[in-house]
């Protein structure tokens, strides 16, 4: 089984470093445009095997296509970061072209991959994806909702003043600071409703907490968080190559699902070895809804500056 994956950045390095922790792949390569820097990073990570206890073979390479060729899942973290006070719409001039080189180049060398999108603004990126490769639908993955709920989690555990382990919530629509929809509302602690626990203010505010979760990094650390989204890409690589049919929230093609079509954007998905095997439409409060709605009209709007 072997992963690769483009960007050798902070993201893409975590992402690399999960994987191999989990052991359930033989291999990883990390690729970046950067003279030697994906293969710095692959020799430290290589050289943590020992201490953290994994068999997995990192190898980093300077923009050499060939070295991917064969995998099972790609992973395109590449572009530009975030920068605090920056949208991740705003990134999407310079990203376009750079994730549409990226896709086209691991397919020559992976015709039959699975492709997950990191890239910002992540909903438009995996459209992008669909509209220049063609592939199947369930062959292309954006890492978004994962990643916003485990931020959902977070936030709910320190509302709660529980363990996280304690706590499930989920968030779908786009991965924006105004399009995400945590679903709080069919949010639980060990499957009691957490509006029993908390007020409709404090409720609130884990939504708003979680929604600007990405841009409340940003400002502390100066750029783009990596941990929690390489964890979350980990997580997602793992359910696809493990088949284990589990059910995240990824952004995907609707076709009529949730009443939508034609744009890509966060639903809770059944990930296995085909990919998204199944999307599952769940029954949305009235206010989820009109979320969910105001959400696709935020990222068609981002989609619509794409030049295709
Ligand atoms: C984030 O929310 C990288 O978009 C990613 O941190």
């Amino acid at each position: 089984m072997k992963i690769s994956i483009v960007g050798a950045g902070a993201v893409g390095a975590s992402c690399a470093e999960y994987i191999a922790m989990k052991n359930f792949a033989a291999e990883v390569v990390l690729l970046d445009i950067k003279e030697g820097f994906a293969e710095g990073k692959a020799m430290d990570l290589m050289q943590t095997a020992s201490l953290n206890g994994f068999d997995t073979r990192i190898i980093g390479t300077t923009s050499d296509y060939s070295k991917t060729a064969d995998s099972s899942v790609c992973v395109i973290t590449s572009g530009i970061p975030r920068k605090p006070g920056m949208t991740r719409e705003e990134l999407i001039g310079i990203n376009a072209g750079i994730v549409k080189d990226v896709a086209s180049n691991l397919l020559k060398f992976s015709p039959n991959t699975i492709l997950v999108v990191v890239s910002n603004p992540m909903d438009t990126m995996t459209y992008l994806v669909h509209k220049t490769t063609g592939l199947l639908k369930n062959r292309i993955i954006g890492m978004g909702g994962a990643l916003d709920s485990a931020r959902f989690k977070y936030r709910l555990a320190e509302a709660l003043g529980a363990p996280i382990s304690d706590v499930d919530g989920m968030v779908i629509g786009g991965h924006s600071d105004t399009g995400m929809v945590p679903l709080i509302d069919h949010a639980t602690r060990n499957s009691v409703k957490v509006s029993e626990f908390l007020p409709v203010d404090r409720l609130e505010k884990v939504k708003e907490d979680t929604k600007i979760g990405g841009a409340t990094l940003t400002a502390l650390l100066g750029t783009s968080a990596w941990y929690a989204p390489g964890a979350a890409v980990s997580a997602l690589v793992q359910a696809i190559v493990c088949d284990q049919k589990k059910m995240i929230p990824c952004s995907t093609l609707l076709s009529g699902e949730y009443g939508l079509t034609d744009l890509c954007i966060g639903v809770p998905v059944i990930l296995g070895k085909e990919g998204i095997e199944s999307i599952v439409e769940i029954e949305l409060s009235d206010a989820e809804q009109a979320h969910m709605k105001a959400s696709a009209e935020g990222v068609k709007k981002t989609n619509d500056l794409l030049d295709l």
